[in-house]
């Protein structure tokens, strides 16, 4: 049986939080250490280049999310990561699905309708005001990804699902018109995983600014989480460890074992305080490791560089191969014998 091949664009964004690491990357590791499974990560600086017009930040913010997937265990040895601006076959692809694509299918887009209503929401004439061709196409950008290295499965949050559609979409028009060119995606919504509540109770989010970031030192996250907010039941009451916020951040973190015995202590009684030093202690100890290897990526962009543009060549084998192929098929380019 042949692998199936897994692959996922991250875009480059602020500071990650535990959110992401136990909602989305955590799982993607999961999946791509499976048996049978091909992975390929890659970092997505173009699409992030829709909304970040900084350069200093945008480059920042690459090698920041490069060295966090990197320090919490993606192997590159075992799954390819590379920066999306490395492959320039991904934009020659990405050409030739625009041109198959239906204009119709990018209005439908949600990112593009709700820069569209926040635009007539507040009155602009024109709705289309201060709306980037590159939002507006999106979708086939990330089409282009997914459909270069015949993905079989995108990992994704539901947020990202419309577009893995739409890919797939794209993928059956060219199938249809040039015969079975495209292998067809499909979404891998992780199910089950655990969506973490932030400092103030609400789900943990960089727009609340309720987050507890990945690679804080020690004292700091101590801090934070002394800041996560509780009731004022006494220390000695008994409690439901299912509504407290400190016990749902645990048990993403904690062994079965440890969080059974957390619980425990809940139904017992346990002071917040107490509560918070377990949080505090199970996510320094899951933590130390990768916190020590990120600050030392950060500390030496090279080394990032080189796992990437080694990462670049691999995933270029397989996006000329693919290329050739489409190219073969709509007639571009000489004929090729044999
Ligand atoms: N749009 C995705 C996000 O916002 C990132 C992304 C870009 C992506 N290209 C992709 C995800 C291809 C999966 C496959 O998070």
């Amino acid at each position: 049986m042949t692998d199936k091949v897994a692959l996922t664009g991250i875009k480059p964004s602020g500071v990650p939080h535990i959110g992401n690491w136990l909602g989305a990357i955590r799982p993607a590791l999961e999946l791509a250490n499976r048996p049978g499974t091909r992975a390929l990560y890659f970092i997505a600086d173009y699409h992030a280049l829709i909304a970040v017009q900084d350069p200093v930040a945008l480059r920042h913010m690459t090698y920041d999310v490069a060295a966090t997937w990197l320090a919490l265990g993606l192997d590159p040895e075992r799954t390819v990561i590379y920066r999306q601006s490395d492959v320039p076959e991904v934009f020659e692809l990405s050409w030739i699905l625009g041109c198959l694509t239906t204009k119709g299918w990018m209005n439908k887009a949600h990112a593009y309708k709700a820069a569209v209503d926040r635009n007539q929401s507040v009155g602009e004439e024109d709705s289309d005001v201060g709306i980037n061709i590159g939002l507006y196409t999106y979708p086939v950008l990330m089409a282009a990804d997914i459909l270069l290295f015949d993905s079989d499965y995108v990992p994704v949050g539901k947020d990202q699902v419309q577009h893995i559609e739409i890919a797939r979409d794209i993928a059956q028009r060219v199938n249809h018109l040039y015969g079975d060119v495209l292998t067809l995606p499909q979404a891998h919504v992780v199910e089950n995983v655990a969506v973490l509540p932030g400092l103030d109770g609400r789900k943990m989010s960089k727009s609340y600014g309720n987050v507890i970031p990945l690679f804080l030192p020690p004292k700091q996250l101590r801090k934070l989480i002394n800041k996560i907010v509780t009731d004022s039941t006494p220390p000695e009451e008994p409690k439901d460890p299912d509504s407290s916020h400190i016990f749902q951040i645990y048990r993403a973190v904690a062994s079965p074992e440890q969080t059974q015995a957390l619980a425990e202590r809940y139904r017992t009684g346990i002071g917040w305080g107490e509560a918070k030093a377990a949080l505090f202690d199970v996510l320094d100890a899951a933590l130390a490791p990768a916190r020590e290897r990120y600050a030392e990526l950060m500390a030496d962009t090279a080394q990032i560089d080189g796992i990437l543009e080694n990462g670049a060549r691999h995933a270029r084998i397989v996006a000329q191969k693919t290329l050739g192929r489409v190219r073969e098929a709509i007639g571009v380019g000489p004929v090729r014998i044999g």
